[in-house]
């Protein structure tokens, strides 16, 4: 392996870019479907997708085609003009969600902003919230993105120190964790919610399950009960579904595992078809109808490109049965991890192709079998310590799983 290829781009980052990620030691040149290539051409099997945003796998054709076409033809206007591209992609979004007003942003965390300006503004004018008296329920554990608002409310020190100050109006309560001792629901988490619940509570603000947090699953009928607490106080229920939505979990959102309708839906990454970065918040018309023109915007939500690729990025995840097959594939891949014969293991979680490996703690670290994995050709990222995730592409096949999991026994059996 040509090691000086790798570390020539390594070191040039290290010299010219800032240091807020740590990186596995691997510089990417190309993808493909499941697959991916380093500059020295070595091929990997992708289990991690870009954080979910690769759900269509790398440079899909149809989508690549799209994208070319349309930069041919308009890829950014404003939102100084009406475009074809965006009416279509946000009548064929509100049909196949039925959210009825849609606002296209970019990245997650703008959309996470978008929902919490909607939210406020809805408590203030339908709720008759005083002003700047509108508070917002979070959970603990939750990763919503890295605006300072946003990071303001998470509860993991490393990524707030330093930023401070951080605006008011945002509680914590607690997460139904996996682990936790309630039999059903978890009615520790549900009671948190309640006690925090004020006549100024605009909304809830939550994960179906929490990606970055470790792939952290309700018990089921948690989201449930959290919708009726919602409705019982008058307060929106507002999902995260950015890495939870559009398959990944084998539903197109999370939250029809639990049969529920949330009052604002936040999408992003697989929307861009992991081409572009886009995102939406989607709400209905009266939600939605508070904010008028000034009052929110975005240089580059909407545009045309992002307009066209997101919705064949829709397309596809039906014509190419991609929410079946992260269903199926997600089951399987499950089980084969829980019958690893290992005492490495203390649990396996997560729904569809969305999965979450957790290791003991005082056995291996999460990134050191991630660097196993790579030293193999796979590509794995951890969440915290303990926590290997598996994501792949939503169109991976089962050979290309067995092959991985042969790799992953091996790798596991190594540290048991
Ligand atoms: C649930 C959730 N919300 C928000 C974000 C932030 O998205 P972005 O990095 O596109 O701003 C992420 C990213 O990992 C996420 O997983």
């Amino acid at each position: 392996m040509n090691n000086d290829l790798q570390n020539k781009y390594i070191e040039k980052e290290a010299i010219h870019g800032a240091k807020n990620y740590s990186p596995l030691p691997v510089v990417l040149k190309r993808g493909e479907g499941v697959y991916l290539w380093d500059v020295n051409d070595n091929k990997y099997l992708d289990m991690m997708s870009a954080y979910s945003a690769v759900s269509h796998g790398h440079s899909h054709p149809k989508l690549v085609s799209s994208l070319v076409d349309q930069s041919n033809k308009l890829a950014i206007a404003s939102r100084a003009f009406y475009t074809e591209p965006l009416a279509e992609y946000i009548e064929k979004l509100s049909n196949l969600s039925g959210f009825s007003s849609i606002l296209p942003m970019n990245t997650g965390a703008e959309a996470v902003e978008t929902a919490i300006k909607a939210a406020r503004r809805w408590g203030y004018f339908t709720k008759g919230i005083p002003e700047n008296e509108a508070e917002i329920i979070v959970a603990d554990g939750n990763f919503h993105g890295r605006t300072t608002t946003i990071v303001g409310f998470s509860s993991e020190e490393d990524y707030k120190k330093g930023f401070g100050p951080f605006p008011e109006g945002f509680k914590t309560a607690d997460y139904c964790s996996t682990g936790c001792e309630c039999s059903k629901v978890c009615e520790k988490s549900i009671n948190s919610f309640e006690s925090l619940i004020t006549e100024n509570t605009c909304a809830i603000l939550v994960e179906p399950i929490q990606g970055e947090g470790g792939i952290i699953t309700p018990q089921p009928g948690w989201l449930k009960q959290l919708r009726e607490v919602c409705t019982q106080n008058n307060v929106l229920l507002i999902l995260d579904e950015i890495q939870s939505g559009l398959g990944r979990t084998g539903k197109l959102f999370a939250y029809e595992h639990e049969n529920i309708q949330p009052d604002g839906l936040i999408l992003g990454k697989a929307l861009g078809g992991g081409l572009l970065p886009v995102s939406a918040f989607l709400s209905s018309r009266e939600i939605m109808d508070h904010f008028n023109p000034g009052s929110h915007g975005s240089t580059f939500g909407g545009n045309p490109l992002a307009a066209v690729v997101a919705s064949k990025a829709l397309d596809i995840l039906f014509e190419e049965n991609l929410i079946e097959n992260s269903r199926e594939m997600g089951d399987y891949l499950a089980n084969s991890l829980r019958n690893i014969n290992t005492n490495l293991i203390k649990e396996v979680r997560g729904k569809g192709l969305w999965i979450g490996v957790e290791v003991h703690e005082d056995t291996v670290r999460a990134k050191q079998i991630c660097l196993d994995l790579l030293d193999l050709g796979i590509l794995a990222k951890e969440t915290h310590e303990t926590v290997i995730r598996f994501a792949p592409p939503l169109i991976i096949n089962k050979d290309q799983i067995d092959w991985a999991l042969e790799r992953i026994t091996k790798v596991f059996k190594k540290y048991t």
